[in-house]
C-alpha cells in the first residue's frame, strides 16, 4: 500500500511538472529578441526590431507642451471599444521595448487562459526611452557636428561616455573591446563626474535622453523643440492615451508597470504624478529598482561616510535639485502631501527571491539596501508601513497595496512578468468593475515565494560588509582602469 502510495505520488509530481513546463505561454527562457546578440549592447540599439503582433508608433504619443514625441510598441490591432485594460510596460537600462512587448504579450495571454476574458481585451504598449547611443534605432544624420560635449554627474556616465567614442568618434578606428560587453558595463558603472560627447544627430520628434536620466524623470535631450518634457511627462502622454473615454470607452484600469531602471522611473511617477481624478483606475507596478526616492531622511541601513551630505540627494531622496516636473509651481505639494499622496496609490511590487545583485553599488543606493532583494523587503516591509499615514504594521501595505517575492528568478524581467505573480498582479488584479480579479491560468511554473526571513535579509547585509574590502581594492583598479580607457577615448 504505501509503495502504491508512493508511485502514484510519484507519478502525480512528475504529471503536474510535466503539465506546467507545457503550459501555454509560460517561457523557460528569455523569450527576448536581441539585434546584434547583446543584451545591452555598449554602443546602443543600431534598429528597432519589428515584433510578431505588434507595431511601431511614433506619432501618436505627443508629450507636454513641445512636440517631442514617445515612440513605443502596441499591438498592432485592437479595437479600442473592447479593451478592458491596458499595460504600460517599460524596460529597463537596456531599453528593450520590443521585448517588454514580448514578455507582457505571453502574460496577457497566460492570464487570458484562465477563461475571464480574451487577449483582444486587452492591450500592451511598452515605451522606448532612447538613449543618445541609440542612433541607428532613432534615425540620424552622421554629418551633423560632434562638438557638443557636456558634463554629468550620472552614475553610468563612463559607459556612455566609451559608447559614443567606440562607435563615432573618427580619430582612428573602433576599438575591440577585450571582455564581453556586458560584463564590461557592470564593472565599470560607478558615479563621477565625465565628459559626454553628446551630438545634435537625431532627424526626428522622438525623445532621446542622455544615458540613464530618463529613469529619474529628467528632461529628454532631443528633440530641441521637446519644450523642456522628459520621462513623466511622457508617462502622462501614455496614460492619458488609455484613460480617454472617447477613445476606449469601456478601459477599467491602467497598469504603470516598469522593471529595474523602468521600476525606478515608475515610483517616481507614483511620487510625483500631480493628477489624482484618475487613481482608481491605475496601478503601478515595479519590480526589482536598484533605488526608490525616499521621502524621509532615514534609511534601513548604515549611511557611508563619502554621501553622510548627500545620501538624500535626488534621485534617491527629496533633497537636492528635485525634477522641472514637481519644481513648477503648478504641482508643488509638501513632502507630507507627497507621502499621503503616495499611500494613497495602488502600488504593487515584485523582486525575484535570487536577485542578490545591486544594479549599481553606490553610497547613496547602498543605505537603501545591498541588493534589489533586501532593497526592496525594507522599503515594503518597513519603509512603506512606517511612514506617516500609513498602517503603522510592519509588512503591511497601505490600501490595496502588495508585494510579491518570486521564487528561483534572479534579475531577469522575462521571468518576473511572465511568473505567476507577474501574471497575476499585470493582469488578473481588480480585471472586474467591482474590484474581483480574474480567474487564475494553470500555473506556468515560475510561482511567488513567502517574504524571506530577517535571517536571509541580514545575511546579504553582511556578506556585503565582509566583502566591502575586496571590493574597495576591487574598485580602485576598476577605477584605475577606467581612467585609463577615459584619457585613451576622450
Ligand atoms: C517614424 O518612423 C518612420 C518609418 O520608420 C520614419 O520614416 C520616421 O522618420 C519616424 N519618425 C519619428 C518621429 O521617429
Ligand atoms: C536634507 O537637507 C536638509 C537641509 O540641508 C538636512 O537637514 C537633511 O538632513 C537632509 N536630508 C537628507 C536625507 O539628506
Ligand atoms: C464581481 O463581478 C463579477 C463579474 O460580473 C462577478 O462574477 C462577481 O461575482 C462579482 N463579485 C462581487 C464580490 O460582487
Amino acid at each position: 500500500m504505501k509503495l502504491a502510495a508512493a508511485v502514484i505520488f510519484a507519478t502525480a509530481l512528475v504529471a503536474s511538472s510535466a503539465a506546467s513546463s507545457s503550459t501555454p505561454f509560460a517561457p523557460k527562457s528569455d523569450p527576448g529578441v536581441y539585434p546584434g546578440g547583446d543584451i545591452n549592447p555598449p554602443d546602443g540599439w543600431k534598429t528597432l526590431p519589428t515584433i510578431d503582433g505588434a507595431r511601431i508608433d511614433n506619432t501618436t504619443l505627443v508629450v507636454g507642451s513641445g512636440s517631442g514625441t514617445l515612440v513605443h510598441y502596441i499591438d498592432a490591432e485592437y479595437d479600442a471599444g473592447k479593451i478592458k485594460r491596458a499595460v504600460i510596460q517599460i524596460h529597463g537600462e537596456n531599453r528593450d521595448a520590443w521585448n517588454q512587448w514580448i514578455y507582457s504579450d505571453l502574460a496577457a495571454k497566460r492570464a487570458a487562459t484562465g477563461g475571464s476574458f480574451d487577449r483582444d481585451e486587452v492591450v500592451v504598449m511598452a515605451p522606448m526611452f532612447f538613449n543618445t547611443g541609440d542612433e541607428g534605432a532613432y534615425p540620424f544624420d552622421p554629418n551633423l557636428d560632434s562638438g557638443n560635449a557636456v558634463t554629468s554627474t550620472l552614475d553610468t556616465a563612463t559607459v556612455t561616455a566609451g559608447r559614443r567614442s567606440f562607435t563615432h568618434h573618427t580619430q582612428g578606428a573602433p576599438v575591440a573591446s577585450p571582455v564581453p560587453a556586458f560584463e564590461r558595463r557592470s564593472r565599470v558603472e560607478h558615479r563621477g563626474v565625465h565628459r559626454i560627447p553628446l551630438q545634435k544627430w537625431s532627424t526626428t520628434q522622438a525623445m532621446i535622453w542622455k544615458s540613464i536620466e530618463w529613469g529619474d524623470g529628467s528632461p529628454a535631450y532631443e528633440p530641441a523643440d521637446s519644450a523642456g518634457a522628459g520621462s513623466f511627462e511622457a508617462l502622462d502622454s501614455a496614460v492619458s492615451f488609455f484613460l480617454d473615454r472617447t477613445r476606449f470607452p469601456n478601459l477599467r484600469k491602467v497598469v504603470i508597470a516598469g522593471f529595474s531602471l523602468g521600476a525606478q522611473l515608475t515610483n517616481r511617477y507614483a511620487t510625483f504624478r500631480d493628477d489624482t481624478s484618475q487613481d482608481d483606475r491605475l496601478i503601478f507596478w515595479i519590480s526589482s529598482p536598484n533605488s526608490f526616492v525616499y521621502l524621509q531622511d532615514t534609511r534601513p541601513l548604515q549611511i557611508g561616510t563619502s554621501c553622510t551630505e548627500t545620501y538624500g540627494n535626488y534621485k534617491y531622496g527629496l533633497n537636492g535639485t528635485l525634477p522641472n516636473y514637481y519644481t513648477r509651481a503648478t504641482s508643488r505639494v509638501s513632502t507630507s502631501s507627497l507621502i499621503t499622496r503616495y499611500l494613497s496609490r495602488t502600488i504593487f511590487y515584485l523582486v525575484g527571491m535570487d536577485d542578490l545583485s545591486a544594479g549599481l553599488s553606490s553610497c547613496a543606493p547602498n543605505t537603501q539596501g545591498y541588493g534589489h532583494l533586501d532593497k526592496m523587503y525594507y522599503w515594503t516591509q518597513q519603509v512603506v508601513p512606517m511612514l506617516p499615514g500609513s498602517t503603522g504594521v510592519e509588512g503591511e501595505l497601505p490600501g490595496d497595496g502588495l508585494v510579491r517575492y518570486v521564487a528561483k528568478t534572479g534579475h531577469q524581467d522575462w521571468k518576473i512578468i511572465t511568473s505567476d505573480p507577474g501574471v497575476e498582479t499585470l493582469w488578473l488584479k481588480g480585471w472586474y468593475e467591482n474590484g474581483t480579479d480574474a480567474e487564475t491560468p494553470q500555473s506556468g511554473g515560475t510561482v511567488a515565494a513567502g517574504t524571506p526571513s530577517k535571517s536571509t535579509i541580514g545575511n546579504i547585509h553582511s556578506a556585503n560588509t565582509a566583502a566591502s574590502g575586496t571590493r574597495a581594492t576591487v574598485m580602485a583598479l576598476v577605477l584605475a582602469a577606467v581612467g585609463a580607457t577615459m584619457a585613451l577615448l576622450l
